[in-house]
């Protein structure tokens, strides 16, 4: 059985391993993602990403197909944004409110190493954005319930009955249960990463 100490070092270890690797991706796809940064807007999360391998994984079970628009609500420096831009999609859009994250997401976009499909980064709440080309989005926890079921709502105006599905990784019970009231959409899909993130795929009820 280990001991406390011995847990303590795994787990410095395990973080050093995946800022290491996170640093080499970065450097691989010419692009600067790592690091946090504060937010100061009502029930926004601050700027954190997570480790290449989750997110690639994620991409996997929303199944993006070559006519999505794939969209990464609250994107900011783009480390998504840039991953699905490598993949055989028909759009790919960012949606930032903090201008200073939404100009590194452009940048990271614009000096990507194997691009292939449009890219662009919309500053604006993802309250106010329009959702109605919106085929496959992507959710890092970046807002508290309350946005949360904004946007949902604003989404569901926008759409309408057209097929959605949205992966929401990091969800808490609250932003859970917001979920469950939008009952325009379903859980399709729920598992916990390997490093221990909570995620969900949901679609519409009519897709
Ligand atoms: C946890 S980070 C996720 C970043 C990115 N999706 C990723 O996974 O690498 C949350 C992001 O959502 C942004 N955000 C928070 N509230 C927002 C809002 N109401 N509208 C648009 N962006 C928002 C934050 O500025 C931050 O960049």
């Amino acid at each position: 059985m280990e001991s406390p100490s011995q847990r303590g070092l795994g787990a410095r270890i395990d973080r050093f391993a995946e800022s290491l690797q996170g640093r080499i991706q970065d450097f691989l796809l010419n692009i600067e993602t790592r690091g946090t940064a504060p937010s100061d807007r009502h029930g926004a999360v601050y700027y954190a990403t997570i480790a290449y391998p989750v997110i690639r994984s994620v991409l996997q079970r929303l199944n993006l197909q070559p006519d999505d628009t794939f969209i990464d609500v609250g994107c900011g420096k783009g480390r998504v944004l840039c991953l699905a831009a490598r993949m055989q999609v028909a759009r790919v859009i960012g949606v930032e409110y903090s201008p200073d994250l939404a100009r590194m997401a452009e940048r990271n976009l614009a000096l990507l190493r194997g691009k292939l499909a449009p890219a662009e980064v919309a500053v604006t709440p993802a309250e106010e954005f329009d959702y109605s080309s919106a085929t496959a989005l992507y959710f890092f926890n970046p807002f508290e319930a309350e946005i949360l079921d904004l946007v949902l709502g604003k989404m569901h105006a926008d759409r309408g009955a057209k097929p959605l599905r949205l992966a929401f990784v990091m969800e808490s019970p609250a932003q859970e249960a917001v979920f469950r009231k939008h009952q325009w959409l379903v859980r399709a899909d729920h598992w916990v990463t390997s490093a221990g993130h909570t995620c969900s795929i949901y679609r519409n009820r009519s897709s």
